[in-house]
């Protein structure tokens, strides 16, 4: 079996390191020169996965027909706002295998359509006409790249279009320290996988402020309400949210050391640098902060109200102190937990 992997990051490259458990050849496709070369003199990807070894039967690669070439699968795993040019190149290319399924590992949602990611993928093969050929799925959970490249036993969910039997990929695709669940609501798992980036950056923010666990507690679970609220106006389901994608990527992010949302939120707190500046000296990407702004554009659109993801948007594009956002969030009206 051969894995095309298109992205040279820190997910891109952990996950191709666990996929060799089971699968012969794993290739990369990546843009940057520097990364292709060191993956494939020294095996390692230093800015995006530290000290950490690939195995010898990944390699990376400038050439997208070259990883596409006899690939039995391709997994996309670049940030959600290039997930549609990197589809439109891989729809185009005559080295895509028919049968091939297309599976999204980016978390986020597509700001300028507000559109979710594997709608973006199958616009795409639709648009070429090759959709029924190439069966589009994502793969999102809890997976802090640094850990899965650990071999840190994690589980995540597969969903995908509703005409594949998605259970061959399932098996394909778990492995000795990675464990993959099926769920056939892509919307939920997709919206719940995106939106927990926004709560990250208000618990970093809290963080930064000084706040203590209490303050963790209430914005994850107030953030859990928030979810289910905009998530259930966008066909995702209740159970979802309390699954791994949901409640377990919620946590796994608003509490981990190694979540640059938690980490970006904790930062904008701290020093004179504005969210802008901070971000522009991040090398990997920060997904929360374009989540933040495909969320408050839906909930304006559905009519949804997200208090925490206001405040958070208000912070990152509007100069508000996170200081006053938390005390804006504490003075709101109080009301009933349950709506
Ligand atoms: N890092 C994690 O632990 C993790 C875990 C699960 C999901 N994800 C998701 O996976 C996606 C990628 O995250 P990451 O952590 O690997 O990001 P990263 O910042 O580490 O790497 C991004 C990669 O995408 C490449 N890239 C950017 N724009 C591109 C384009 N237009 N064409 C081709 N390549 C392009 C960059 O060269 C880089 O190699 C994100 O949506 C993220 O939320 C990340």
């Amino acid at each position: 079996m051969k894995a095309a992997i298109l992205g040279t990051g820190s997910w891109a490259s952990a996950f191709g390191k666990h996929l060799t458990h089971k699968w012969e050849r794993v290739v990369l496709w990546g843009i940057e020169a520097a990364q292709i070369d060191s993956i494939n003199k020294t095996g390692t990807n230093p800015a995006f996965l530290g000290d950490i070894t690939l195995p010898p039967n990944v390699r990376a690669t400038l050439d997208l027909d070259d990883a596409l070439h006899r690939a039995d699968a391709v997994f996309v795993v670049v940030p959600s706002q290039a997930v549609r040019a990197v589809a439109k190149q891989a729809a185009a290319s005559a080295a895509l295998k028919p049968g091939a399924p297309l599976i999204s590992l980016a978390k986020g949602f597509e700001v300028s359509t507000l559109k979710r990611l594997s709608e973006v993928i199958t616009e795409e093969l639709e648009a070429v006409g090759r959709l029924a050929d190439h069966p589009v799925a994502v793969l999102l959970g809890p997976s802090h790249a640094e850990e899965v490249a650990r071999e840190q036993p994690t589980a995540v969910v597969l969903s995908g279009c509703a005409k594949t039997d998605w259970s061959r990929w399932q098996g394909l695709i778990s492995g000795p320290f990675f464990r993959v669940y099926t769920n056939d609501d892509t919307a939920g798992v997709e919206i719940a996988s995106g939106f927990k980036n926004i709560i990250a950056l208000a618990v970093g923010m809290a963080d930064g402020l000084g706040a203590g666990d209490n303050t963790r507690g209430t914005l994850m679970t107030r953030g859990m309400s928030e979810l289910a609220r905009l998530g259930s106006v966008l066909g995702g389901r209740t159970d979802t949210f309390f699954g791994l994608a949901g409640i377990g990527d919620m946590i796994t992010t608003c509490i981990s050391r190694h979540s640059r949302n938690r980490n970006f939120g904790e930062a904008v707190t701290r020093g004179d640098r504005s969210p802008q500046q901070v971000l522009a000296d991040s090398v990997q990407v920060v997904e929360g902060v374009h989540m933040a702004q495909a969320a408050l554009k839906l909930s304006e659109k559905f009519g949804v109200e997200l208090p925490i993801t206001k405040q958070v948007h208000d912070v990152l594009f509007s100069g508000k102190p996170p200081r006053q956002a938390m005390r804006e969030l504490m003075e709101r009206e109080l009301r009933t937990e349950l709506d």
